[in-house]
């Protein structure tokens, strides 16, 4: 929610209050005063809606453009793959280390550095920084345009925001549409028939795979209910009144689509994260929920995901919108029991530790595995066999720069943050919760600089052949 443009009213409307009211009492005039702190979003509008419109449509290249540059300052953006690495529906997968080092800078270099003496040069590369939001001031749910291209085809919804588009390139996306997997019947292999399920097809699709209660749980995970930038009333950032979002918009076919949206938890808006997707798929293993917020179940995310997260952590607007609250017994858990059947992709190298089966990998991949639970200390917060610890950490990357606000984000301390699991981690680029690493090349120079583990070339290359073989 961009709250500037209305503060920046309100301010003025306070402002020629305090005037008049200054001018009534014969008090001499006061410099502006200031808008005190805000944690709401303004339940009425103060400006019609064609107003808003125009006024945000006039902008939006200037948005873009801005967001543009910062990504090309940051990192290499070029469309480059090596070796015959693809995702699990066969998606080509970037490669190289993407992140721009300062000038005369290597990585190597880098890693000698102490934390210390990084933060005082500011050679911290720009790429580690927090990754603001498409528009980070405004905020809000932002899709891929070829989703938004497949659910205008499907179901006549229209995801296009009039003031925002979506700001990485295709080719660092997930497969689209991603595989599904079921634990219930890995025989079946990939069941998602090419398709992008949505409302359309997903009795045809699982009628006969599902149970009925999975089938009613599919159906609540592609039907939309209002959201924050879509919904019916005048504070909406779609041009026409809209029915809302589907779980699966962002978790597309159970995995994501890398949409990106901010984090509802925190305020000021500058101290908001910019968000990742992460992948529906085995959640069954998982403990936390959220990168910060720790939610204990499936369950509860799944409503509170609804019911706070879609109106950006406020209730108060969330009302006024038609937040829609999902009943526990008959829709929460049937929801909650479909996410928890959607499993990994396969991993044939894997044996049933986890580990590499040494007769199926590579060298390089075995001289991976073998720094990852050694030297590179990796498997302490990631340990097999899905490659999680179910906890948060706190990697403290504030001990390797100055606070300083990047596009309306104030680049600071992440705190602690959720283990995300590297099982199947090929398959759901970008990385980090909020989307700043592009690669796996780019992960193993963040965690080889940010853990102090000082991993030489080779080792760092290795370690990426074993990712890719998770
Ligand atoms: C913007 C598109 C978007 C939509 C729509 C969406 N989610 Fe999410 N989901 C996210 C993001 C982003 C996160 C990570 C939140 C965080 O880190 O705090 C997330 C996290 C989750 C998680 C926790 C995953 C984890 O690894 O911690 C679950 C479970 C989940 N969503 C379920 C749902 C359900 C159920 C719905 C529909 C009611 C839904 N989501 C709708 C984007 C979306
Ligand atoms: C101290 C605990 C810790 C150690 C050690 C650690 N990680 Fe992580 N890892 C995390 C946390 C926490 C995150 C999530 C950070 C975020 O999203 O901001 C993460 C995220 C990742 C991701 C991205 C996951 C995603 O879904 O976006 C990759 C890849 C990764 N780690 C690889 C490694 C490798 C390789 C090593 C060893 C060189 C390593 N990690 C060492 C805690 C750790």
């Amino acid at each position: 929610m961009n709250h500037d443009p209305q503060r920046h009213r309100l301010h003025t409307t306070t402002t020629i209050a305090a005037t008049l009211i200054a001018i009534a009492a014969g008090l001499p005039l006061s410099p502006a005063v200031a808008a005190p702190p805000n944690s709401y979003a303004p339940v009425v509008a103060r400006e019609d809606f064609q107003t808003t419109m125009t006024r945000m449509k006039a902008d939006k290249a200037r948005v873009m453009k801005k967001q543009a540059n910062l990504l090309a300052e940051r990192y290499d953006l070029d469309d480059h793959s090596a070796g015959n690495h693809k995702m699990s529906m066969g998606k080509k997968i970037q490669s190289g280390v993407r992140v721009k080092l300062q000038p005369g800078m290597t990585w190597t270099k880098l890693a000698n550095m102490t934390p210390a003496e990084i933060r005082s040069s500011g050679l911290f590369p720009k790429g580690f920084l927090p990754l603001p939001h498409p528009n980070h001031p405004e905020g809000g749910m932002v899709f891929p345009q070829y989703h938004i291209d497949e659910i205008k085809k499907q179901e006549a919804r229209d995801l296009t925001r009039f003031d925002l588009d979506y700001d990485l390139p295709t080719h660092f996306l997930p497969d689209y549409p991603p595989a599904i997997y079921l634990t219930t019947r890995p025989d079946l292999g990939d069941v998602s028939q090419g398709k992008v399920v949505t409302i359309d097809n997903y009795y045809e699709l699982f009628n006969g795979i599902l149970n009925p209660k999975q089938i009613e749980g599919m159906r609540l995970l592609v039907t939309p209910f209002p959201q924050q930038q879509f919904n019916q009333t005048s504070d909406r950032r779609s041009e026409r009144p809209h029915r809302g979002v589907t779980c699966f918009d962002c978790h597309v076919n159970g995995h994501t689509n890398a949409a990106t949206h901010l984090v509802g938890d925190i305020r000021p808006q500058e101290f908001r994260h910019g968000l990742d997707t992460p992948p529906l798929r085995g959640v069954y293993i998982q403990r936390l929920f959220g990168s910060q917020r720790a939610l204990k179940t499936v369950e509860d995310f799944t409503e509170f995901e609804q019911r706070a997260a879609y109106f950006d952590g406020d209730h108060v607007i969330a009302a006024k919108k038609g937040v829609n609250v999902l009943e526990r017994g008959s829709q929460v858990h049937f929801m909650a029991e479909m996410e928890s059947i959607l499993d990994f992709p396969p991993a044939p190298k894997l044996d049933i530790f986890g580990k590499l089966i040494p007769s199926l990998a590579t060298e390089s991949e075995m001289r991976g595995q073998a720094v990852f639970f050694g030297k590179g200390r990796c498997s302490e917060c990631h340990p097999a066999p899905f490659y999680t610890d179910n906890l948060m950490h706190n990697l403290k990357t504030e001990r390797f720069f100055k606070p300083h606000m990047i596009h309306g984000r104030m680049a600071s301390a992440d705190g602690p943050i959720k283990t995300f699991p590297l099982r199947g981690i090929k398959d759901s680029p970008p990385y980090l919760h909020d989307r700043r690493l592009l690669t796996l090349e780019d992960t193993v120079e963040f965690f080889n600089l940010v853990t102090g583990v000082n991993l030489n070339t080779q080792e760092r290359s290795d370690l990426v052949a074993f990712l890719l073989a998770l």
